[in-house]
């Protein structure tokens, strides 16, 4: 068997795909030869006085923060962190049904048990917008202290942060907003208490590098920080803070790029409009570039055997994601690829949307057991079963497993679950 950096080293597939770099670099010199751990002469991550100090105040000069904290755990590290912080109260926690499982782990690891929203399905069934309104509904008379929602999604799906916010404000709570996908977004400052952000996810740094963003002056930072030294690693990589460095750099020196992105994707929109058995389109984001067609999965693989990878298939689309690396030449490679493949996919018949509903809440308290998938209509679901990626629960502990949930688990690919025995499921034994 071929070793991983030999498959590495061979991988050639045009990437529409994270890491936001896009395997181009944007500054000579990074690894193995400047690998260090924190030796003299050096900043510390978890005590940052020095160059790492630098790296912060640079991301909090860029994103408009209070504080900013480099984190090489990606974000995942500050969404534990950050929700740990926030609710040390015990007040409740709201959570946007469409979040990434690591704010369900927060959740969990806080001891809350979640109050769930769910936002409005949007085309293809794709999860939209959560509202202020729906956020006023879930606040009004509860004990909740800590609203969690995620703007941009995966799919590039814009909520209204500031309306949000202050709707939170008025009940006392705090607003954490998961902007993992939305670290190119530099212009537009995320109006909430904090916010984590990937930067390898749509910026030119290596994976697992993000930042926290503490964006209001009601977080107690010391809290934050003693959260940090929970969750983040005690020796993290000067690689990737390197990293997180030179991205930044990157950000502020070249702002052309990204004008130079937005005229490039128009210009690719206006080319797919001629296409026939698929619709290109985006939501809010158009780096997130949508690829319906009749079978998302038939599509990835017909991408593929033009060299090309996209981040993710579904069933009636793919997902590619561009970045501020990805040239005019880049975004024409996909266009021809598309052409050509336009021609022998079965006729476009996606549906409109996919209506998919909050699944109702019971008592998952007590003894488990592993039930197969078809014999668990109206049982209590006591784990978490994902699709990764995007990696948001299609069910979570409590939820109680209907028809619905059953046939819409099987039209799913590579589904995953908590206790790892999937298509068998760990529910409550007793009913
Ligand atoms: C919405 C969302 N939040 C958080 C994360 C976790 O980010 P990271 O991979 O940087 O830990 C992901 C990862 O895919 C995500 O999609």
């Amino acid at each position: 068997m071929k070793s991983l950096l030999e498959k590495l080293k061979e991988n050639n597939m045009k990437p529409y795909h994270m890491p936001g770099h896009k395997r181009r670099v944007i500054a000579e010199g990074l690894p193995y030869s400047i690998d260090i751990t924190e030796i003299e002469g050096f900043d510390n991550l978890h005590d940052m006085q020095g160059e790492i100090k630098d790296i912060a105040d640079r991301g909090a000069q860029i994103y408009r923060s209070v504080a900013s904290y480099p984190l090489v755990n990606g974000s995942t590290c500050g969404i534990l962190a950050g929700i740990y912080s926030l609710t040390r109260d015990n007040k409740n926690i709201l959570i946007a049904r469409n979040c990434h499982k690591s704010v369900y782990n927060a959740a969990e690891i806080a001891g809350l048990a979640p109050t769930y929203i769910m936002p409005k399905t949007e085309k293809l069934g794709i999860m939209g917008k959560i509202t202020p309104e729906s956020v006023e509904k879930a606040l009004k008379g509860s004990d909740i202290g800590t609203v969690v929602i995620t703007s941009p999604t995966y799919e590039g799906v814009v909520s209204d942060v500031d309306a949000i916010y202050q709707v939170c404000k008025r009940y006392g709570a705090y607003l954490f907003v998961d902007a993992a996908h939305g670290a190119h977004f530099m212009e537009k400052a995320v109006k909430c208490d904090m916010c984590v952000m990937s930067l390898h996810k749509t910026l030119p740094a290596l994976t697992q590098t993000a930042l926290l963003n503490i964006c209001s002056d009601r977080v107690d930072k010391s809290l934050v920080q003693h959260a940090l030294s929970i969750f983040e690693t005690s020796s993290p990589s000067y690689v990737l803070l390197a990293s997180i460095d030179e991205c930044l750099r990157y950000v502020q020196e070249n702002k052309d790029d990204f004008d130079e992105l937005a005229r490039n994707l128009s210009f690719f929109y206006e080319n797919t409009a001629s296409l026939h058995n698929m619709k290109v389109f985006c939501f809010d984001d158009p780096t997130k570039i949508i690829i319906a067609s009749s079978d998302g999965y038939l599509l990835a693989d017909l991408l593929r055997k033009n060299n090309i990878e996209v981040e993710m298939a579904s069933d009636y689309y793919v997902l590619a994601i561009v970045t501020c690396q990805d040239k005019l030449g880049d975004l024409q490679i996909l266009l021809d690829a598309l052409d050509k493949i336009d021609k022998i996919l079965p006729p476009y018949n996606a549906p409109e949307t996919l209506p998919i509903n909050l699944p109702q809440k019971g008592d998952g308290t007590g003894q488990g057991e592993f039930c197969e998938l078809d014999m668990c209509c109206g049982k209590i679901s006591k784990e978490y079963i994902w699709a990764y990626p995007p990696g948001v629960p299609l069910v979570a502990p409590n939820e109680i497993i209907d028809k619905d949930i059953i046939g819409y688990l099987k039209s799913k690919k590579n589904l995953k679950s908590t206790m790892g025995k999937y298509p068998n499921i760990y529910v409550k034994k007793v009913l």
